[in-house]
């Protein structure tokens, strides 16, 4: 699988804990390009799961979203992007700096983020989190289609990361 990405871009990852998001994204991205909800929260408590330091973690992600929009660099936001209303507000503030965004969609069997929520080696999501997760999933799939990406990738159960390649397009 082939994912072309215009470069500059604001990439939004979307699925649920478990899905293959940063996984993808170190694959894929320079580390510095990388803008990580849970690495945020880590930075502010030692602990990526804090979900009391989210409201903290989100600020601080928005300031380093549009201060890369702004200086026209490609940015990908790590983080479930669950909610239609946080997906709308990374896609104005894209559109205000003119820069397209793309997404990029863990469609996985429910069972799959489960299994690789457990075999993971940093830390342990809930397993009614996830399952919660999941559900929304399949809004946020179908809501998607209609928000008007300049690209659209759905990555699916058979599309192993290790295979998908990443090309910028100028
Ligand atoms: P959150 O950060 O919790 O939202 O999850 P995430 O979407 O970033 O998932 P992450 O990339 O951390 O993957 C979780 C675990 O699943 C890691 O240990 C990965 O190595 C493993 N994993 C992710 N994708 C795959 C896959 O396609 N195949 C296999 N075998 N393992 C995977
Ligand atoms: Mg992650």
């Amino acid at each position: 699988m082939r994912l072309t990405i215009p470069d500059p871009a604001l990439v939004l990852l979307v699925g649920p804990s478990g899905a293959g998001k940063s996984t993808f994204a170190a694959a894929h991205f320079r580390p510095i390009e990388i803008v990580s909800s849970d690495a945020l929260r880590a930075m502010l408590t030692d602990d990526p799961a804090d979900q009391g330091a989210s409201a903290e973690a989100f600020h601080v992600l928005s300031i380093l979203v549009k201060g890369r929009l702004r200086r026209g660099l490609t940015t990908v936001v790590d983080a479930t992007n669950l909610r239609a209303i946080d997906r709308r507000r990374y896609r104005q503030l894209a559109t205000q700096h003119g820069i397209p965004t793309v997404a990029v969609a863990f469609d996985l069997p429910t069972q799959r983020y489960h299994a690789h929520n457990t075999r993971r080696p940093d830390r342990v999501v809930d397993e009614s989190v996830v399952a919660n997760q999941a559900e929304r999933m399949s809004h946020a799939l179908a809501d998607l289609a209609e928000e008007g990406y300049a690209a659209l990738y759905v990555i699916g159960v058979d599309q192993g990361i290790a295979e998908i390649e990443v090309v910028r397009s100028k």
